[in-house]
């Protein structure tokens, strides 16, 4: 990941290099008091997948928004490698045959390609629940960590990720023809709400988490939610836009998958153009509700930024 600005490049180098260790740490047979009797099988499943690479954008923006709100980058790690973990499980979830049925992922197979499609499933149900074993483990005081498992749970839940996965589904299901015979404002507004759900909510609970270990107050908590939102919608717009012009080398996942499979996407609704502004001004927006927090917000602009700049 390359962001304008040396110093903070390598600042961004550092923290992802602190949560791949601590990552790593998590899926050790040291890592809690149970750790160690966890299946072999099930663990090399699931380091497989978590220790893979990633953009790690979701604990860096946890990291950064703990900092922008004058909070430390040890108290926001284990909720940063918690959501994380959440990710990576609908990732491995997201590539099954049942669903995007996709054979590369970071760079290398699918984690059912190599361990099965049943250690797959289970790998990411493992990697969902020890997220929240960590952050209500690690993450203090208590009534924090409390409010940070509310979060990242409502954010991944039946009505947050999982459910735009299934709206995502769904539309797939309906086909290319009912995409286009809709009332085009009516397919936008439908597009929005799987993007918002499947991407955009996940994306926003790494801003509150990071502003809830800090122990931002509310007013901030809400505009911090804004931008968290407004970045959300604009990374799967982006991702969107990746798989129609992207290179697949370089996005360690295939690409042109989405129109062959039926996909309803920015792209399909709006070309690309109009889906490069729409994600522009959606970064812009999300800038702006960070400009009361002045230069400590800076790294957390520039990161924003690198979301609709971005080629991997
Ligand atoms: C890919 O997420 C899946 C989407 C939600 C669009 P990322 O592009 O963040 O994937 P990694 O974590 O860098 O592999
Ligand atoms: C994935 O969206 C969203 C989640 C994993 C929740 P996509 O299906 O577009 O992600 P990629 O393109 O496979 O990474
Ligand atoms: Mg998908
Ligand atoms: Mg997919
Ligand atoms: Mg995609």
């Amino acid at each position: 990941m390359t962001v304008q600005g040396s110093s903070l490049e390598s600042d961004l180098v550092l923290l992802r290099e602190r949560v791949n260790a601590r990552l790593a740490h998590y899926v050790g047979s040291d890592s809690c008091t149970s750790a160690a009797d966890c299946p072999a099988k099930l663990r090399e499943s699931m380091a497989y997948s978590l220790l893979a690479g990633g953009k790690r954008l979701r604990p860096l923006l946890v990291l950064l928004t703990a900092e922008a709100c004058g909070g430390e980058v040890d108290a926001a790690l284990p909720a940063a490698c918690a959501i994380e973990m959440v990710h990576t499980y609908s990732l491995i979830h997201d590539d099954l045959p049942a669903m995007d049925d996709d054979d590369v992922r970071r760079g290398r197979p699918t984690n059912h390609k190599v361990f099965g499609e049943a250690m797959a499933i289970l790998a990411g149900d493992a990697l969902l629940t020890l997220a929240f074993e960590i952050v209500a483990q690690f993450t203090t005081p208590p009534a924090v960590a409390a409010a940070c498992c509310a979060d990242l749970a409502s954010a991944s839940g039946w009505c947050g990720m999982v459910a735009g996965q299934v709206a995502d589904l769904e539309a797939e299901a309906a086909g290319h023809e009912s995409h286009r015979i809709q009332d085009p404002a009516a397919s936008l507004r439908q597009l929005e709400a799987i993007h918002r759900r499947k991407t955009g909510r996940l994306l926003t609970s790494a801003v509150t988490l990071g502003a809830r270990v800090a122990q931002a107050d509310q007013d901030l908590i809400n505009r911090l939610e804004h931008f968290g939102k407004s970045v959300g919608l604009a990374f799967q717009i982006a991702d969107d836009l990746l798989d129609v012009t992207g290179d697949a080398v370089k996005l360690g996942k295939e690409v042109q998958k989405d129109a062959s499979l039926g996909k309803m996407t920015y792209p399909g609704l709006l070309g690309i153009d109009e889906s490069r502004r729409k994600a522009d001004a959606l970064i812009d927006d999300a800038c702006a509700a960070l400009q009361l927090l002045g230069q400590r917000a800076d790294k957390l602009t520039a990161l924003a930024k690198f979301v609709t700049q971005r080629d991997h």
